[in-house]
């Protein structure tokens, strides 16, 4: 992507809100009709739910954002030499605030040309590109609205190439899919690129559970939401009021589960889907898996997808970890 002269900034839209609509009226058609009721964690992520979860990174049960950074503030320097990165690129990039730890690192070693957030929330992703831009004015920063699990070709290619994927974000994907994006990622890296992954890690349920509903509500907030942004794009009359945040623990899958549970028998109208969805009382809509993972497995997950590990580092209590990877 050439730069423009005297703009620092760019940002390409693939996904625009009738797009975005689009996919979510035939997603949620499936989701809703299906049995238990099933919906994608992406829907989760409008301007609000974005906000939301800006909240959540600083509640004080919520610990993984706050690991996540302080490893990369040991390591990032580390990563910097390592890979002598001349592009960042940010999968699930939000407001891309951990981010900049990467960004002054690779700066600083004189590397960097460009960073290319990629998100599918494109208001929050112009605001994180203005931000940043003017922040790392010697750097190009070329902002990219798409989904991860269908626009990876999109990424820029050449050059050294760094993939940031933080947040635990790759958690909450379902095995499948994580092999189908990681394999992607794979298939497109040549011997200079590398893959830095946040995974949080297995811990104390309790602990789990806490970080998934907190004593403030914001996660409930967060997750009720989703109620919302289908009534604004499919025309529903989905009442917040009548369902309850659920968050627990799988220990089979290790992975918590967010659901959303129906208060009582009641009938959901999606205009736009001419569709009347009913829900039993007690009955429960997954929202969002969070996997939580262990080093080895995720070794073995990654060298699957042609991906092996180069460095693994963790915080103190070993809550949380940030992994370096290249192509075997
Ligand atoms: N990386 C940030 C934000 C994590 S929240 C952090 O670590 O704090 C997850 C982010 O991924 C949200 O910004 C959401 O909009 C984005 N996201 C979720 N599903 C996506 C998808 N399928 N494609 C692209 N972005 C997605
Ligand atoms: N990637 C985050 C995580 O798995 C997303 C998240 C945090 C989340 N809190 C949530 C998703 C609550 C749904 C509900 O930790």
């Amino acid at each position: 992507m050439p730069s423009v002269p005297g703009q620092s900034h760019v940002l390409d839209v693939h996904l625009d809100p009738s797009a975005l609509a689009e996919g979510l009226a035939m997603e949620a058609r499936t989701a809703l009709t299906s049995r238990p009721k099933v919906l994608a964690p992406k829907w989760l992520y409008d301007k609000r739910g974005c906000d939301l979860f800006d909240e959540i990174t600083r509640l004080p049960e919520y610990y993984p954002t706050r690991c996540e950074q302080a490893i990369l503030e040991g390591t990032a320097a580390e990563i910097g030499t390592l890979t002598e990165a001349d592009t960042l690129i940010e999968l699930g990039s939000g407001t891309s605030t951990k981010t900049r730890v990467l960004l002054d690192a690779l700066a600083g070693a004189g590397t960097l040309s460009r960073f290319v957030p990629f998100d599918v929330s494109e208001p929050t992703l112009r605001d994180a590109v203005s931000t940043i831009a003017s922040a790392y004015p010697g750097t190009l920063v070329h902002g990219v609205v798409g989904d991860f699990e269908q626009h990876l070709e999109l990424l820029p290619t050449g050059g050294r190439r760094l993939v940031a994927f933080l947040g635990s974000t790759i958690g909450n994907l379902e095995p499948d899919q994580r092999k189908k994006l990681l394999s992607e990622l794979a298939g497109g890296f040549g011997p200079e690129d590398w893959l830095l992954l946040g995974t949080d890690l297995v811990k104390d349920p309790a602990r789990l559970v806490a970080a998934y509903d907190d004593e403030a509500g914001v996660t409930a907030e967060f997750n009720l939401n989703v109620l919302c942004v289908l009534n604004d794009a499919l025309d529903g009359d989905f009442r917040p009021e009548r369902f309850s945040h659920v968050a627990l623990w799988d220990p089979g899958a290790e992975r918590m589960e967010m659901r959303l549970r129906s208060e009582a028998t009641q009938a959901v109208t999606l205009g736009a889907l001419d569709l009347s969805v009913h829900f039993d009382k007690d009955e429960e809509m997954r929202t969002e898996i969070s996997t939580k993972f262990r080093r080895g497995s995720l070794e073995a997950e990654l060298f699957d997808c042609g991906l092996g590990l180069a460095r693994w580092w963790t915080d103190e209590d070993e809550d949380f970890a940030v992994s370096l990877w290249e192509l075997t």
